[in-house]
């Protein structure tokens, strides 16, 4: 599974093949995002990846949620609360985005930087625990 990933880390790979496909379709934003930065070249339409970012972030973490929910996920609340703050986050973006106030430089800085402390965080500790959960809970059925 993690051989056909072209964007997502390996060690991000948490072993549920629907969370991994939808982070390697983040992570394939991401590296747009970052290739903006490196090569100076702010798109034309660097908001519809932002817009596309934030629908993306909102349906997969919908999607964890559905797991968390059929699954009885104890840590639910605090999963949840993490994938609030980071909607919020990811809003925020998009509001400066589209007040035109600051350089499109500025803002995809800061998204990067997100990805950095927030989301790789997020996988490596929420999601890696919510897929171990449902990983040992799924062997125990089968
Ligand atoms: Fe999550
Ligand atoms: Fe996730």
């Amino acid at each position: 599974m993690s051989d056909e990933m072209k964007y997502l880390p390996k060690s991000l790979v948490v072993g549920l093949d629907n969370i991994d496909s939808e982070h390697e379709v983040l992570f394939s934003l991401f590296d747009t995002l970052s290739k903006a930065i490196e090569n100076n070249d702010y798109l034309f339409d660097l908001g519809e990846i932002i817009e596309e970012l934030v629908a993306y972030v909102k349906f997969h973490f919908k999607s964890e949620e559905k797991l968390m929910i059929s699954s009885g996920y104890p840590n639910i609340m605090q999963h949840r609360k993490a994938h609030k703050i980071m909607t919020a986050h990811v809003h925020g973006y998009m509001f400066r985005f589209k007040s035109k106030s600051e350089s499109q430089r500025n803002i995809v800085v800061d998204i990067n930087d997100f990805i950095k402390f927030w989301f790789i965080d997020h996988i490596a500790n929420d999601d890696m625990n919510l897929a171990k959960y449902y990983n040992n809970i799924s062997d125990k059925i089968s």
